[in-house]
């Protein structure tokens, strides 16, 4: 059976903007997303909102819903009660363009910073060798989306705009994981990893971890063995005294 939701969303541009509420029809089976687009066919066909897919793996519905960040083809209308108002943001951590859209080019700046992979002279493509234990490893971490939520929800960012400059987001710091662990990479990806990329900011608060769609385990599996890393070429007295000896 259908009822009348109530819903509140954001309209405006990076300028300034404020809430809107809304009383939609909403039926059994719905998504947010298809709320939206109820409200775009019957009441704002100006308001704006990307997407793409409709199943979660084209990572362009990216918002804020009820203050989590989600997924908006992915959150089912059932999870919220009948009378209870239903808040639709944009992504607070990227300008926004306008409405629910907002500008995510930040992240393929990031994206664009980390170096290709690296495999060694002689090889051919074809002939690559690896553990299914490291393909495995890797297959994970590309289940990714990119929908960049966790780089939204990750504080170091979404509280401190000063650090965009600096800090690559989990999501490409999981990328310079997953190829550090790729056994035929051979760029030096750790000491990159805290200069340039901005390994040392992450808290390990997995807030990154909870949002993601993909349930990937960003921090414990890439973040956190990334920083092992780091403090075992810190901490190893031989490499210690290879950097004294060679930097001089
Ligand atoms: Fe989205 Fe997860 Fe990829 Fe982050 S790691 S961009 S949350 S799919
Ligand atoms: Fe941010 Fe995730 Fe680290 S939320 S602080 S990148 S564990
Ligand atoms: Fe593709 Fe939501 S529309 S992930």
């Amino acid at each position: 059976m259908g009822y009348q939701g109530h819903f509140r969303v954001w309209r405006g541009s990076d300028e300034g903007g404020g809430l809107e509420d809304f009383t939609v029809e909403v039926n059994e089976g719905e998504v947010v997303l298809d709320v939206i687009h109820r409200l775009q066919a019957t009441q704002t066909p100006d308001l704006a909102v990307r997407w793409n897919c409709k199943a979660g793996k084209c990572g362009s519905c990216s918002a804020e819903i009820n203050g989590k960040p989600r997924l908006l083809c992915m959150t089912r209308m059932s999870v919220f009660a009948e009378d209870e108002t239903v808040t639709v943001t944009p992504m607070r951590t990227f300008p926004v363009i306008r409405d629910l859209v907002t500008d995510v080019s930040y992240n393929y700046k990031k994206a664009r910073e980390i170096p290709a992979f690296k495999p060694p002279a002689g090889v051919a493509p074809g002939e690559y060798r690896m553990q299914q234990v490291d393909v495995e490893r890797s297959q994970e971490f590309r289940k990714c989306i990119e929908c960049f939520l966790c780089n939204n929800t990750c504080h170091v960012i979404r509280d401190h705009e000063e650090n965009k400059e600096s800090f690559a987001g989990p999501r490409f710091l999981m990328r310079v994981a997953e190829l550090e662990m790729h056994p035929l990479d051979e760029a030096d990806r750790v000491q990159e990893a805290q200069s340039s990329h901005g390994l040392g900011l992450c808290n390990i608060t997995k807030c990154c971890t909870e949002v993601c769609p993909e349930h990937i385990k960003i921090t414990d599996n890439a973040l956190i063995p990334m920083k092992e890393r780091v403090a075992d070429r810190r901490y190893d007295p031989i490499v210690w005294l290879g950097n004294k000896l060679f930097r001089n």
